[in-house]
């Protein structure tokens, strides 16, 4: 059995590659690798082939999470072969919503989050805050890994 988990932002070099290198990472400590797939996309076309932003790569490395993505752009086949299609925020959830019929379950990350209230991941494009967006992030994280053991009947070891 193997779950396809990809995260979608608009741009694919702040948030998604953030929450990848995240639930990555904890997939890695579950040893769940064999089981669980993790990707990422952006919506928006601007920033294909690109590295992560550096205010991304510089709080993955300051969590000892090693990361390697290159930008691309939500496809069909995301549609089609997620499992879990997890949106940063509601104007991704629409974008996504938009493109067609959805293969899997589509949501926003900080819904699996525990005691955070709120819903959209915001950008650090635009504010900077690499910082604050990785806790909301490894919070929605750390939960949507719950979620998806305890809907896919993957026991804790
Ligand atoms: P992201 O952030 O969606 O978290 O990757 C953004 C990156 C680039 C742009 C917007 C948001 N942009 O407009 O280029």
């Amino acid at each position: 059995m193997t779950v396809k988990v990809v995260f979608v932002c608009l741009g694919n070099i702040c948030r998604s590659p953030m929450a990848e290198g995240v639930f990555r990472h904890l997939v890695k400590q579950a040893k769940l690798e064999n089981i669980i797939e993790v990707d990422s996309c952006g919506t928006g076309s601007w920033h294909i082939g690109e590295s992560p932003h550096v205010g991304t790569q510089k709080v993955l490395a300051t969590h000892h999470i090693e990361y390697y993505h290159r930008a691309r752009q939500l496809c069909a086949a995301d549609l089609s072969n997620a499992d879990y299609l997890i949106a940063m925020d509601s104007d991704n959830l629409h974008d996504i919503k938009r493109q067609g019929s959805v293969h899997g379950e589509v949501g926003l990350l900080l819904d699996y989050a525990k005691g955070v209230e709120e819903s959209d991941v915001p950008d650090p494009y635009y504010t900077g805050q690499f910082n604050e967006v990785y806790n909301l992030v490894e919070a929605g994280c750390k939960g949507l890994l719950k979620h998806i053991r305890h809907k896919e009947g993957i026991p804790t070891s």
